[in-house]
């Protein structure tokens, strides 16, 4: 069943019942300035950290689902009804949610008055604008009145929903004409403050949340003063402040009015924090005036109607030319519509936000991951590449000399959290793949040369090379007993723990220190990862490349001998006969093995084992890739491993604390379904690898929106695999390294257009069915358009590749450099 429809001409998911499986949300902004929106206009916004700075308050976890965001009442002669439908839930005579590049539309009407609010956040800009166009299509005149509201955090997320005894007498407010302020702690140690405003005067307002509802006991579906009619003009003290704006409107048959509110942040220098006089009419129990000059000149911005069709113009050319970078034309157009909107969208804000705040994530758990980050670069990076190179620089600052890295770190501070700390043995590989994909899109080497410190280093002189030779060697230098990487505190996967563990309620698998593996330094030598030993050998040649590149012919020697050895361990004590075991625990006993009971097969090691040719000649590819279609391969993508746990072993961590099929214990985490896709593509196998992608890509599973539950436009993390009782539900939508790696997969594995260091590789491994496709793509300043053409209905390999006109060796497109337009043909057979 579906709940809507792509709209790709205009880029936009059209939601048609506010009704969805789950809140269907969007975001809004992508730089310092962000909101979450839901179809029924849920969310909340922050600026910059999700945690640190909450602007407006959200309660996860709530009953029900999605209450709270910012809101627009209409009182229409006794009927109270939103656009959204929510929080009222009055049935409307119509509703639509139209989500799409970073603004979201939502039109309700009721009793021949509609209501129609655009919701975006311009380019540059630290607010959201929210306008809203109220039309009688009625043949009677018709007075009513709107109400706006929005609840303010007191910013710190996670103080704000713990630390009541303080909370609840802090909150202070400014009100001057149709602005209301939201002042809580400036006076002694901020310099920020937010704002809520509508440029219309207005007839009265609300700043105190529990005489907005009128009672404690009401909800946000059933404000007193919505119902009466009546603002009570209050104003906050302490408690819950909140904004809400009060306007009557009188509409002739026909007539529109539009009225637009914005919901801003701004900063004030600290020598500029007060204003010298009080103006007449402010209200304020203060003695102090805020400085408003910056919120009067935000205002001014988007004061207009013009002024916000202007801006929401200026943000739809920005993604039209950021998705202008690469485009392709299948004869699908699921793909055309994941590859040329909706993957390259999602890339964008993951990369934004990493794992911090969606409808999974609350903002306040996770800061930017250090695996995480790295991996988003993969898929975002041809879309602008200098904040990826930015976002490079600052991961690797949390580095530490000796390769180690903090696993997360908070965006507004930069600094590595202490709580989670490090040891993730998978973390430091992920930034040599970034780095190279970096290099690869821009060719700008000279970010090897950047001046990038380590945390335990801060004022050192260190270059990204040597962050690049820390993480290599921090895999070198940490092998365990069969020279495998050891495990550490995880891997990729963090919910297997083979240090960690414990049996004791509240200790956590990521961070306990086991006693028993204090005196080794916090984690067990004997504990292996074959899948690092995989990533390793799939991520080792781009290093050796950088080095080659730079002359370095001993080092990258050295570096290759480091990485052939690693193949030729994890071929001896790793490969299970039909596939790659996952591990050997900190007993010395393999995991993910034929020998095991349960759990006797997992993907993760696979994909990297089979693009690294580990035992290639043995036929340890085709024997793996066969396996995993065997025991993994179910309706709905790829299980993690199988059989699913049903027992609990302690030995492992987490991963058998889940019910089988959720989450890491067979699971389909789409994520690591896209290191399967690459794999089948490498392979040649053009037909499986796109079997796999089409199970998991959310264009795909939109027919299936019921059983799946989450946004049929984006990618969420996991899916309840064959074991679940839930098989095939979606959950954690949005921010996950899915994105990336199917935005890997499909553009660079399957149509198989891939950036080198050296030039632009093309060499699709396509549905044999296929007759061939198009694709632009602009790299390093040119733009190349490519035809695929598959005369022969082959799945790989390249019979010819010329560049206009004149041919190619090989499959990779030199780089012309003369920013012109260059026509690339490619003939399979
Ligand atoms: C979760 C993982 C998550 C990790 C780190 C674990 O408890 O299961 O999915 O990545 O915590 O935050
Ligand atoms: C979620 C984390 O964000 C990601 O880094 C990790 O790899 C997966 N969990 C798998 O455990």
């Amino acid at each position: 069943m579906k709940f809507g429809y792509f709209d790709d001409l205009r880029k936009e998911y059209v939601i048609n019942t506010p009704r969805t499986p789950y809140p269907w949300i969007n975001y809004l902004g992508n730089q310092g300035f962000f909101s979450l929106i839901s179809n029924t206009a849920g969310g909340y916004s922050f600026y910059m950290d999700a945690r640190l700075r909450r602007i407006t308050r959200y309660r996860y976890n709530n009953v029900p689902l999605d209450m709270g965001g910012r809101y627009f009442y209409i009182n229409d002669n006794g009927t109270v009804w939103n656009p959204g439908w929510s929080p009222v839930k009055t049935e409307l005579d119509e509703y639509e949610c139209r989500h799409g590049m970073g603004y979201t539309i939502i039109k309700g009407k009721k009793n021949g008055l509609k209501a129609e609010v655009t919701f975006f956040v311009p380019q540059n800009y630290d607010g959201e604008v929210q306008q809203v166009v109220l039309t009688n299509e009625s043949t009677e005149a018709k007075s009513f009145s709107i109400f706006s509201i929005a609840e303010w955090c007191l910013w710190d997320a996670q103080d704000d929903c713990t630390n009541f005894q303080r909370n609840f007498s802090t909150g202070r407010v400014e009100i001057e004409g149709s602005t209301i302020y939201h002042v809580t702690e400036y006076r002694d140690r901020r310099n920020h403050y937010a704002f809520y405003t509508v440029n219309d005067e207005i007839d009265g307002y609300d700043t105190d949340r529990d005489a907005f509802l009128g009672s404690i006991y009401n909800g946000w579906d059933n404000p007193e003063t919505v119902k009466a009619d009546k603002p009570s003009n209050s104003f906050a003290d302490g408690w819950s402040p909140v904004a809400s704006h009060y306007k009557k409107v009188t509409l002739a048959p026909g007539e529109s009015k539009t009225l637009i509110y914005i919901l801003g942040y701004a900063e004030n220098p600290q020598d500029k924090k007060f204003a010298s006089e009080k103006p007449e009419g402010l209200l304020t129990r203060e003695t102090w005036v805020l400085n408003k000059e910056k919120a009067y000149a935000m205002i001014d911005k988007y004061n207009t109607p013009e002024k916000v069709a202007a801006g929401l113009d200026e943000l739809k050319t920005t993604w039209n030319k950021l998705l202008s970078i690469f485009k392709v034309d299948t004869p699908d157009d699921k793909v055309n519509r994941m590859v040329n909107i909706w993957n390259q969208y999602q890339c964008m804000v993951t990369f934004n936000l990493s794992r911090s705040a969606s409808y999974f994530e609350s903002g306040i758990g996770r800061g930017m991951g250090f695996r995480d980050s790295n991996q988003d670069i993969l898929g975002f990076v041809h879309q602008i590449p200098e904040r990826a190179r930015e976002r490079l620089i600052d991961i690797a600052s949390t580095q530490l000399s000796d390769g180690g890295c903090y696993h997360q770190y908070q965006p507004l501070t930069k600094k590595g959290n202490a709580d989670i700390g490090g040891d993730f043995s998978d973390d430091p590989l992920w930034m040599i793949l970034s780095v190279a994909a970096y290099i690869k899109e821009t060719g700008d080497w000279g970010i090897l040369d950047a001046n990038v410190p380590f945390d335990d280093d801060p004022d050192g002189k260190h270059t990204m090379l040597e962050h690049l030779d820390v993480s290599f060697y921090h895999i070198v230098n940490n092998l365990g007993p069969h020279g495998l990487p050891l495990a550490m505190r995880a891997d990729w996967n963090d919910c297997i723990n083979l240090s960690c563990f414990s049996d004791t309620p509240g200790e956590s698998f990521q961070t306990y220190t086991n006693p028993k593996f204090k005196a080794e330094g916090g984690y067990s030598k004997v504990a292996e990862s074959a899948f690092v030993a995989a990533l390793f050998t799939y991520t080792g040649p781009a290093y050796v490349g950088i080095l080659e590149h730079l002359g370095k012919a001993d080092e990258a020697a050295k570096a290759q001998a480091e990485i052939d050895k690693m193949k030729k361990n994890t071929m001896e004590s790793a490969f299970d006969g039909d596939w790659f075991i996952r591990a050997y625990d900190a007993n010395g006993e393999k995991m993910g093995s034929k020998e095991c009971e349960e759990g006797k097969i997992f993907i993760e090691p696979q994909g990297f084992a089979v693009m690294s040719e580990i035992g290639k000649d043995v036929g340890a590819d085709i024997k793996t890739l066969n396996s995993i279609d065997k025991y993994l391969n179910c309706e709905f993508g790829l299980v993690l491993n199988n059989p699913a746990y049903t027992k609990y072993y302690i030995q492992y961590g987490e991963i058998s604390t889940y019910p089988g099929g959720y989450k890491e214990n067979a699971g389909i985490f789409t994520h690591n379904n896209a290191w399967i896709i690459c794999a089948e593509a490498y392979a040649g196998r053009g037909d499986k690898a796109f079997e796999y992608y089409s199970k998991i890509a959310p264009a795909f599973t939109e027919e299936t929106s019921d059983i799946h539950k989450t946004e049929p436009y984006v990618y969420g993390q996991m899916i309840g695999g064959k074991d679940a009782k839930n098989f095939g539900q979606g959950k954690n939508s949005w921010l996950t390294g899915t994105a990336a790696w199917n935005m890997v997969a499909i553009s660079q594995y399957i149509l198989g257009v891939k950036p080198e260091f050296d030039g632009l590789r093309v060499d699709p491994s396509i549905p044999a069915a296929w007759d061939g496709f198009t694709a632009t793509r602009q790299f390093r300043g040119d733009t190349y358009e490519i035809t695929i053409k598959n005369p022969d209905h082959v799945n790989k390999g390249v019979k010819s590749l010329t560049v206009d006109g004149a041919a190619v060796d090989g499959c990779i497109v030199p780089v012309a450099g003369d920013g012109k337009t260059h026509k690339v043909e490619v003939v399979l057979g």
